[in-house]
């Protein structure tokens, strides 16, 4: 039986495949303390295996990428072209920065083995002879867990040159980031591995799986989700398959933050436990005395859910209204919510939260990270948060909503990456579903400009 350091015991309504490790007595990074917990057997299994058929597994698994997209793992595998004669290339996307989300760092820090076994294995099933781990800087620790990992690894002959005797080589690189966000948007991290400005590329019509590192096909998948390579081919694609919901399966963290009693991360069945469930009875419910009043459920980037809203899922016969509280935590229903499951990053807000500092904080945040590559994200980025600025500051007039809520609408759809997306969508929810709240902060009688330059300007 696994025990676990006094205060840090999972909930039982937790499922552990990926966090089985953390905060385990008497566990360490080291390779023998993983190896005695049946450490890289799921490789040594995997090499015996024909490449394609791990990627079956992988797609019977269903797992849909945990860094936030929920795009199906095996699938883009699949991308790779048959007729290729390029190298391929893996990347672990190692950037974890969405505000809220908090778990891929706890792997590369206190289970470095995991990941590198679920790298090789996958690596082996892409065929890929190079991998890299992208270190966001902030995880200075890590790239060197990481970097000591690698090198026991290479000693036991799990990363290499002819990997367990079968004449398969993988080299596994740590590679450092510089602290954008932007790096973390794959196209963007590739353009940086490669030594140049982290611009994102456009895509469609080329993705990674077909034209990524150095134009040749390249994986780029998160942490988490490479982690569950090994699990699901110690399970079986089929087996794995049955934990979670339909199209949602799985496990997957979910990292709470904010106003509620115990914050922390929580690795739970995808879809088997709803926001109620999560928030009153795993996270302990609201702090005393306050009431929750908005969550933000999927990192910063997605849209906030008002905890008094209800919501119409399905069509025609199958039509039901449900409330905040029945939510299902997966990628589908908080996607027909109007929100997303995004990369776990679940932010409560609690009736003490004022919505204009919530805006101002997020608006910060994007303008400071916007890459610069595309002007409505740019500049517009850099308005919003000058105008939350004023809204903070009691400055704004009722107008400035209007004209953040414009502006927002000109950055959604009309950059060359997600972030356009990701910085204006919390803005139109924000204002969408508070809209009264943000009006309380502002007056008529504030102008932007002063009444001396009103009086030039006319
Ligand atoms: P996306 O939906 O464009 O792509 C998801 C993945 O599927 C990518 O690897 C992409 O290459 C692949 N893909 C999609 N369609 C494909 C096709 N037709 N052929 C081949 N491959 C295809 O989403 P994106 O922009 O990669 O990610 C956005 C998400 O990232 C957001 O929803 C957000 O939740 C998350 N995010 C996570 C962060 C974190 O720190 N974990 C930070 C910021 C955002």
């Amino acid at each position: 039986e696994i025990k676990y350091l006094p205060g840090k015991e999972p909930h039982p309504a937790e499922h552990r495949l990926i966090f089985k490790n953390i905060d385990r007595e008497g566990w360490d990074t080291s390779i023998e303390t993983y190896m005695a917990d049946g450490g890289y057997d799921q490789l040594k299994k995997a090499v015996e295996m024909e490449p394609s058929a791990i990627t079956d597994e992988v797609k019977k698994s269903g797992l849909r990428g945990r860094g936030g997209a929920g795009f199906p793992t095996g699938v883009k595998w699949g991308f790779i072209p048959p007729n290729n004669t390029k190298p391929v290339y893996l990347i672990c996307n190692c950037d974890e920065s969405e505000p809220g989300t908090f778990k891929d760092r706890y792997i590369v820090h206190q289970d470095p083995h995991q990941l590198i076994e679920g790298m090789v294995i996958s690596a082996f099933a892409v065929g890929a002879h190079t991998a890299f781990i992208y270190m966001r800087e902030e995880f200075p620790a890590a790239a060197i867990i990481m970097e000591k990992a690698i090198e026991e690894a290479r000693a036991k002959g799990f990363v290499g040159k002819n990997i367990l005797g079968t004449g398969f080589d993988l080299e596994i690189w740590v590679h450092r980031g510089a602290a954008a966000y932007i790096c973390g948007e794959e196209t963007g991290l590739i353009e940086s591995l490669e030594g140049k400005r982290p611009y994102p590329r456009i895509k469609p019509p080329y993705f990674p799986a077909a034209l990524g590192l150095y134009m040749a096909p390249t994986i780029v998948n998160n942490v988490e989700s490479l982690c569950h390579v090994k699990h699901i081919l110690e399970m079986g694609g089929d087996e794995y398959a049955k934990l979670g919901v339909e199209r949602n399966t799985g496990t997957r963290i979910l990292c709470v933050s904010g106003d509620v009693k115990k914050p922390g991360y929580y690795e739970v069945q995808v879809g088997k436990i709803t926001m109620g469930e999560l928030l009153n009875d795993i996270c302990g419910g609201p702090k005393d005395g306050r009431k929750f009043k908005a969550v933000i459920p999927g990192g910063s980037s997605s849209k906030i859910l008002r905890c008094d809203e209800t919501f119409k899922l399905g069509r025609g016969d199958d039509a039901k209204e449900i409330s905040f509280w029945d939510i299902q935590m997966d990628f589908d229903t908080l996607a027909a919510c109007g929100s997303m499951a995004g990369s776990g990053g679940v932010i409560v807000l609690d009736d003490s939260r004022k919505m204009s500092w919530v805006l101002n904080n997020i608006n910060h945040f994007y303008a400071h990270e916007s890459c610069g590559q595309c002007t409505p994200c740019r500049e517009g980025n850099g308005w919003m948060k000058k105008i939350s600025d004023r809204l903070v500051t009691g400055k704004a007039n009722p107008e400035d909503i209007k004209t953040l809520e414009e502006v927002a609408y000109q950055i959604d759809g009309k950059t060359v990456c997600a972030f356009g997306e990701a910085s204006s969508w919390p803005v139109e929810a924000i204002i969408a579903k508070f809209r009264d709240e943000l009006l309380e902060d502002t007056s008529e009688d504030n102008h932007y400009l002063s009444k001396e330059q009103l009086q030039r300007e006319l």
